[in-house]
């Protein structure tokens, strides 16, 4: 019997084979496994189709969704390429409910596959009306350290729990704990969203935490981004003075019938052992007022407050689409310096966003204190002035027990190194562990190539991503700002989403986004902590830049239906400033930290006339307009701003450009900008790339380009044929370069192309962050143009891709690998005396166009074939110097012979 099993089952397999049946997996619902929480009414759903034969695509699906008793949704068997974001059509989901969905494909030749293995996705609370719970606040009167607020409820559950699902927000931040137990493994919730208008919840599975009989639940709020001091001119409390808990967990039992914890007037409140915590400055933990068992049932809360019960409106109560914030990778302590000045300082060997944990044991009340710092001095000392008024640091005061643990819990601090003052007992560094906090966004890419700078390059550029995309994408992460500062945001966004899924990020930030905007103006950072300021040329136009960004790299549309009306308004606020067609009347960043001599005699530093800056960015912003207005199908608004991109063009030629052509400012980022937008008449075009290059020869192959012209440089270059020159530039290693801080030492981008200066000496501490992702934007290029993985327009997010790496420098292999919606995209060049070969991976699903570099075909081979006879690959013609070839699915390995 059991032979004939393995015989049955070695048949299927190699049926399988044989047949190259595909096979679904990865299911994805609103882009993420398994999600909870959601408030769409159609959700939409993404799949992945695996087969072993080349070329598979998809000629057809079927989805079924249940709640576990009735189908909901049949769709029958449709004919259709789609396998990413298909949207659900079936009877209305419903509150608080919980659905399976499968899917099986058909493949091109009508083959089909099995069902899928079931995935999941549970609905959230959908309006306003779904909410039982009523916001609490701590009936206590608050002393002026504002410790943190305790609120806790005993319940008792009478019957079996099928299942259980805790909704929880908060003015502040919250820690939330059902029988003792942390609910969830997300930090810093709710996150940070524009409060008045965008409040998010969280949802929680707590079946398994929930115990038949009694239960207790808790929280734990403390000032976060709702009254933290947020900027530096000392602004707390942006959102309000008093910190709350709205929260409630809908039970289902066994037998069918329901029931709501939820906050309301029987809850009760108190102090707990964080005794003073602000985002920048660090958090007080005195752990001998820590109330013991609080949050379990065995406590007796007699001498609790009764907390008062608010009637604040709902309608701000939105549900969560990106991933919370987690604790990520863990460091060690590499080693423990003693400084010439003499302090204890641990030195984690990466310049990190998150905490420190530490073990200790002493008496009750030794207090610890933890600053931190991400460099040292060029002497070897703990240096924080670039922190500016931002304190960093954490202290705790022990119980005095035998073995204590100690982290924060509302705060968080960007570090590599940390000062510990008043550790009782001998330093040692297995006593102190460095935890990441960021979102928890997938992994997607991995770059890597022959030379272990560029390598660093990579991973300090990643490094940018993971410390500063906290639930915000901030401009750095330790000093006393910290904020979603636009600018950087839109410069980085498409680096971004090659390193990692941040689909959902961006989706997220930019509501809030539309939702600070004041009359269509952008304020220079979201969620607005700083004022009425806006509409700086490349900082607003995050408006337009991201969500196209997301669209051409995820195929999402919907991210263009939401922010449409946000996009428009965004390009009418500028209209409404112009004169002729020109933004020439507002204040501007311009082209922020681009190179500046000290002595500049010879006016070699590259500033870029700001209203020229505006100019293309304006006319950047409407082309994208237009092209959403074209997906979305509106044609008026195609049409009307067609036309007013002529007129912002001619605009820019008549004022800022010469008879022969010379830009009036000369600068690279003039020039840059000029051609990345197509703002010159075509014909002008090569000359003002000549242009370009001449003067970077000028300035001795150094770039000199500030936060906007930088992430088009390269692309410039290549497009325009110069390919060698931004090599050259990738490769300089003087300042000001990309690879002079990783040469310094570098573990992230700095925030200054000199953050420190060759004799070792900072920049001015008013503005030095070393973990600052925009200079980062460069990664584009090296995924881009460097491996060469990109998608089509008419095939946005991969669904057609092209391959063209651009071979150069002294690299000798180059290699990428991208998690698209359809699976994985890579491709890896190698580059010996004798061949060029290129190993690629085109998922399925999806068509390819790859150029293979060397026109003679006769040298070119397929699998070690002649490229001719390869099985499944076209060969469409020859373009600059490749020989073109389409094909589908599949592996490949091409080698040209030199
Ligand atoms: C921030 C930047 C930001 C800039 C605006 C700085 O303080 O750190 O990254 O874009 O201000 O000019």
């Amino acid at each position: 019997m059991k032979k004939l099993v393995v015989l049955a089952s070695a048949l299927v397999a190699f049926g399988t084979v044989c047949s190259g049946q595909a096979s679904v997996s990865q299911l994805l619902t609103e882009n993420e496994t398994n999600p909870l929480g959601l408030t769409t009414t159609d959700p939409r759903f993404s799949w992945q189709i695996r087969s072993p034969q080349r070329n598979t695509l998809q000629s057809a699906y079927e989805i079924k969704v249940s709640n576990g008793k009735n189908t909901v949704w049949s769709s029958g068997k449709i004919n259709s390429d789609s396998s990413v974001h298909v949207a659900y059509k079936g009877s209305p989901l419903l509150t608080n409910e919980k659905y399976q969905w499968q899917v099986k494909v058909w493949d091109q030749n009508s083959k089909g596959s099995a069902w899928s293995a079931p995935a999941s996705f549970q609905m959230g609370l959908i309006s306003p009306a779904d909410w039982k719970a009523r916001w609490i606040e701590s009936g206590l009167t608050e002393s002026p350290s504002r410790p943190s607020q305790l609120f806790r409820k005993s319940f008792s559950t009478g019957k079996k729990v099928k299942s259980a699902t805790a909704y929880i927000t908060s003015h502040g931040m919250y820690e939330a704990y059902l029988n003792g137990k942390r609910i969830g493994d997300a930090w810093l919730t709710p996150g940070w969203t524009s409060y008045k208008k965008r409040l998010q919840y969280q949802s929680y599975d707590v079946t398994h935490l929930l115990q038949q009989g009694a239960n207790t639940v808790g929280a734990m709020l403390g000032n976060g981004w709702y009254r933290s001091v947020l900027g530096w001119q000392n602004n707390g409390n942006i959102y309000g003075k008093t910190l709350g808990l709205l929260m409630q967990i809908n039970i289902d039992y066994t037998d069918g019938s329901k029931e709501t914890v939820a906050t309301d007037g029987s809850w009760k409140s108190e102090t707990g052992a964080v005794v003073y915590s602000e985002i920048y400055n660090g958090e007080t933990i005195d752990a001998r007022k820590e109330k013991l068992n609080w949050n379990t049932n065995n406590y007796d809360d007699n001498n609790w407050t009764a907390v008062q019960v608010k009637d604040y409106p709902l309608t701000n109560i939105v549900t969560t689409v990106n991933e919370p914030v987690k604790k990520q990778e863990s460091f060690k302590a590499l080693k423990i310096i003693t400084t010439p000045a003499g302090e204890k300082v641990i030195d984690f060997g990466q310049n990190l966003v998150g905490w420190v944990e530490m073990k200790v044991a002493g008496k009750a009340g030794d207090s610890v204190l933890l600053s931190h710092a991400e460099v040292l001095d060029k002497k070897g000392n703990f240096y924080t002035e670039n922190l500016r008024a931002a304190k960093a640091q954490n202290k705790y005061i022990l119980k005095g027990e035998s073995a204590e643990t100690f982290h924060p819990y509302f705060t968080w601090q960007g570090f590599r190194y940390v000062k510990v003052e008043g550790y009782p007992g001998e330093l040692k560094p297995e006593n102190f562990t460095a935890y990441a906090l960021y979102s928890d966004m997938k992994p997607t890419g991995i770059f890597n190539s022959s030379d272990s700078l560029i390598n660093q390059l990579q991973h300090n550029i990643q490094w940018g991503q993971k410390g500063n995309f906290l639930d915000v994408p901030t401009d750095c992460p330790q000093r006393d700002e910290r904020l979603g500062w636009t600018g950087d945001a839109q410069a980085f966004s498409r680096t971004a989403s090659f390193n990692m899924n941040v689909n959902n990020f961006f989706a997220k930030w930019m509501r809030d986004v539309e939702a600070d905007q004041i009359e269509g103006l952008v304020p220079h950072v979201i969620p607005n902590a700083l004022g009425k300021d806006g509409n700086s040329a490349g900082w607003a136009d995050v408006a337009t830049i991201v969500p196209w960004d997301m669209y051409i790299a995820y195929g999402d549309k919907r991210i263009l239906a939401t922010q449409y009306n946000s996009m428009k308004a965004f390009v009418e606020s500028v209209r409404r400033t112009t004169k002729d067609d020109l933004w020439n009347t507002t204040w501007h960043f311009g082209d922020w930290l681009f190179y500046r001599p000290f002595d500049d005699n010879d006016g070699s530093s590259a500033v870029t006339d700001k209203h020229l800056i505006a100019q293309c960015f304006y006319a950047h912003s409407t082309q994208l307009l237009i092209n959403t207005a074209k997906v979305l199908g509106n044609k008026a608004d195609a049409d009307t701003y067609t036309n007013l991109l002529q007129r912002i063009k001619a605009a820019f030629n008549k004022e800022y450009v010469t008879a022969t052509g010379r830009l009036v400012s000369g600068t690279q980022t003039a020039y840059v900008l000029a051609l990345q937008f197509d703002m010159l008449p075509e014909n002008s075009r090569q000359q003002a790339s000549d242009r370009l290059v001449e003067n970077i020869k000028r300035y001795g192959n150094h770039l000199t380009t500030g936060f906007l012209g930088t992430p088009y440089l390269c692309h410039v270059l290549t497009r325009f044929g110069h390919s060698d020159l931004a090599y050259t530039l990738l490769m300089q290693d003087s300042y000001p370069s990309w690879l002079y801080p990783v040469k310094m030492g570098a573990t992230t981008i700095w925030e200054r192309w000199d953050g420190i200066k060759t004799d070792g000496s900072f920049q001015t501490p008013t503005m030095n962050s070393f973990n600052h992702y925009a200079y980062g934007a460069i990664g584009d290029w090296m995924y881009r143009k460097m491996v060469g993985l990109d998608t089509y327009e008419d095939g946005v997010g991969y669904k057609h891709i092209q391959v063209k790496p651009h071979i150069g420098g002294k690299f000798t292999h180059a290699s990428a690998s991208l998690q698209t919606y359809y699976g994985t995209l890579s491709n890896a060049w190698k580059k010996d005396s004798t061949h060029v070969s290129m190993q690629v991976e085109i998922p399925a699903n999806t068509r390819a166009t790859i150029y293979i570099p060397g026109t003679d075909i006769g040298k070119i081979t397929e699998n070690n074939a002649p490229l001719s006879s390869s099985k499944g690959v076209k060969i469409t013609g020859q373009e600059d110097g490749y020989t073109v070839v389409e094909t589908g699915s599949g592996k490949y390995s091409f080698a040209v012979k030199q």
